[in-house]
């Protein structure tokens, strides 16, 4: 069967079928910064377009029926940053969220975030939590937002919410696995990401998704963030479906 090719909104020319999909992708959008300063443009202009194409790529994403995308949108070191950039994310986000509200409900996407959400600022916080509580029966698209997010960070909550309740005498040490790890991480429900996903040609991780990356499929791109296109995307499914995913198992085990 050939593979019909359609024109999107944007005028790019992507294939018609969705490519074999994982059930969740993450994505670390590097690269606004240098794409902007690389035109003679502010910092900001780089995140400004990158936000479009968190626009493009969601919509991309649930409509090629994925489950699960996690966005890596601002870290807990992005604090560190020049307050003027730093405003300016909180801006584009607070705008982003404003404009993709109404979307996001008639897609039945719903949105989470996590992180360490209080250290936003009041009025970011508000219009995030209003609509994660308004999506939150949605069953089309979980979109994951990683804001003022640290994977460090998450293992450390989750280590004092545990032993604090060894301290209370109501959990036995012994008892401690992995699975209770997971219950205390910031979205215990959501599952692992099968692909990472990283423009700017950076190879790391960067303190994103550590406790659940660990047999994570990673892929890095050269391009940066702001020319990430849904055309990029696919091949990136594409190749993930090639990968051969064994978990510390043998490929005889994992055929049987
Ligand atoms: C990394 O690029 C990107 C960020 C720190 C923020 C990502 C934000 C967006 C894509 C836009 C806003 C997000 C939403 C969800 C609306 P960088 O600035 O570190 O790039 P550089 O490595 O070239 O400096």
């Amino acid at each position: 069967m050939t593979d019909r090719k359609v024109i999107t909104e944007e005028g790019q020319v992507i294939s018609k079928s969705p490519p074999p999909l994982p059930s969740h992708i993450a994505m670390i959008m590097d690269g606004n910064g240098r794409w902007a300063e690389d035109r003679g443009a502010p910092r900001e202009e780089g995140h400004r377009v990158g936000s479009e194409v968190v626009n493009r790529i969601v919509r991309c994403c649930r409509r090629w029926g994925l489950k699960h995308l996690t966005l890596y949108a601002f870290s807990e070191q992005n604090w560190g940053r020049p307050v003027d950039e730093v405003g300016a994310l909180m801006t584009l986000l607070s705008q982003y969220l404003k404009e993709q509200r109404e979307e996001m409900v008639e897609r039945r996407i719903q949105l989470r975030a996590i992180g360490d959400l209080n250290k936003l600022p009041s009025w970011v916080r508000e219009q995030l939590l209003a609509i994660i509580e308004e999506t939150s029966k949605n069953q089309g698209m979980t979109l994951t937002l990683a804001l003022s997010y640290g994977g460090r960070e998450e293992i450390i909550q989750a280590i004092k919410s545990i032993t604090s309740q060894v301290r209370r005498g109501e959990l036995d040490p012994d008892h401690i696995d992995e699975s209770m790890i997971q219950a205390h991480l910031y979205a215990p429900d959501i599952p692992p990401p099968d692909l990472i996903i990283r423009t700017s040609g950076e190879q790391r991780l960067s303190n994103f998704l550590l406790w659940q990356s660990a047999y994570a499929e990673l892929d890095f791109l050269k391009l940066p963030w702001p020319e990430f296109t849904e055309s990029h995307l696919h091949d990136a499914c594409l190749r993930f479906a090639k990968r051969e995913r064994r978990f510390g198992l043998t490929s005889a085990q994992m055929e049987s």
